[in-house]
């Protein structure tokens, strides 16, 4: 079994990171596989909404100069997905909007594609906005038939530099218990 992260943020090794890194721990615990893909540095384009996927239903995006093929094979091959971001702005980074139009379409155009995946969404803020960052990521998750886990408290930290999230002891406390609560729905659902 396995669970791919997709980290939106700007940093690679940032806050958002750390906390994903806390939920893999706890699934690796549980002898689950996981990947994270760092989406700094790797630019992907917006949807250009040329509906080409819904004429072609190749589990594609004709965009083919940027990484959201990958991404979406990705998708595809893990029976977990956790989509982290922090909060720009009180929303998610550019890269993960672009992420979420342009899978989330090629989804709509496929149906099937995530049904019955395990999805989480992870976030982080300096003071405000992990609310609707985490709105933005579970309204994704949520369409698409897959299986959304929580934790107990909302999956988010706070933080402005790189590690503070390590002195929130109740966000790491509250990735953990994401970690193992996903690890059993997976059982679950896949084991
Ligand atoms: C462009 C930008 C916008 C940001 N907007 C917000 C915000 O709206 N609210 C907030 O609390 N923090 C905001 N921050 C702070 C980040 O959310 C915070 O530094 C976070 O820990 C970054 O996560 P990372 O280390 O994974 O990149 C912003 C940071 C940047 C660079």
């Amino acid at each position: 079994m396995k669970v791919v992260a997709f980290n939106g943020s700007a940093r690679k090794e940032g806050n958002t990171t750390i906390l994903i890194n806390q939920v893999f721990e706890e699934l690796e615990k549980e002898g689950i596989e996981t990947e994270l893909v760092h989406m700094a540095g790797k630019p992907i384009r917006g949807c250009t909404a040329c509906m080409e996927c819904f004429a072609n239903q190749d589990k594609r995006c004709v965009i083919k100069k940027d990484a959201v093929n990958e991404y979406i094979e990705k998708m595809i091959d893990a029976q977990g997905i956790i989509l982290g971001s922090p909060a720009y702005f009180a929303t998610v980074t550019t890269e993960m909007k672009a992420l979420i139009d342009r899978v989330g379409l090629v989804a709509f155009a496929n149906p099937g594609l995530l049904e019955q995946k395990v999805g989480a969404a992870v976030s982080v803020a300096r003071r405000a906005g992990s609310f609707s960052v985490l709105d933005v990521l579970n309204r994704f998750l949520l369409c698409f038939g897959m299986y959304v886990v929580g934790s107990n408290y909302p999956n988010m930290s706070i933080g402005l530099d790189i590690g503070d999230v390590l002195k929130d002891e109740e966000g790491i406390r509250t990735m953990k218990v994401l970690g193992g609560n996903m690890a059993g729905l997976l059982k679950k659902v896949h084991g």
